[in-house]
């Protein structure tokens, strides 16, 4: 049985637009959850200002709580447990979900990535490097993934998929672009699915067994 997610803590370390998105859904009303809080792993990340102008609790937790060995993340740990959060949101989140987090909210912690799983995953492949990769290759199509975050990056059991096609693309920006508005629509869709109970899952990846 999948969790509903209801009161979500969003993890970014960039510009937000994925949080953005997340917002504008619950605004319109288009997903029943609440938006409680963001992190970041960076003081200067703009998902920041756009949580606070949102009225969202922020906070800043940097290298030393994220990773295998993160000495830090009972830090992360206190504070979300204090923000009574039930799910975590990775929208554009780079570093590595420590054990204790994984733990805390099993089966409840959330990532969006911008390519179809399990191709163009893995370390290394975020942001720009998956679009130059996806375009190197010559893929007439591309997409986002949701998917559950477990111990290995990109690997967790595969919740959603969306594909945007690459016909008249003009390189990797233009693969960017047109895979980040699939991900402004699968996350809150996804989300909403998984906060109604209606979504099925294909295949449980063994770390979620
Ligand atoms: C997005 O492509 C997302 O898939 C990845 O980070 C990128 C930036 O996301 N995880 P955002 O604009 O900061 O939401």
């Amino acid at each position: 049985m999948l969790h509903r997610p209801e009161r979500l803590a969003f993890l970014a370390s960039g510009t937000g637009s994925n949080v953005r998105a997340i917002l504008t859904a619950i605004r319109e009303k288009r997903l029943g959850c609440r938006a409680v809080c963001l992190l970041s792993d960076r003081a200067k990340a703009p998902a920041l200002e756009l949580a606070r102008a949102a009225g969202l609790e922020t906070a800043v937790f940097g290298r030393a709580c994220w990773g295998d060995h993160a000495p830090r993340a009972d830090d992360v740990l206190d504070w979300l447990r204090g923000q009574a959060v039930d799910s975590l949101v990775l929208a554009g989140f780079l570093r590595k979900v420590p054990a204790v987090l994984l733990e805390a909210w099993p089966g409840a912690i959330y990532n969006i990535h911008p390519a179809l799983l399990p191709s163009f995953g893995g370390p290394g492949m975020y942001g720009s490097h998956v679009h130059r990769a996806v375009w190197n290759a010559g893929c007439r199509v591309s997409g986002a993934t949701v998917h559950l975050v477990d111990g290995i990056y990109d690997h967790g059991t595969i919740l959603a998929q969306a594909s945007t096609d690459l016909e008249g693309a003009s390189g990797p920006d233009e693969v960017a672009a047109r895979v980040l508005a699939v991900e402004h629509r699968l996350f809150a869709d996804t989300l909403e699915r998984l906060h109604r109970g209606t979504l099925t899952v294909r295949k449980e990846s063994p770390l979620h067994g």
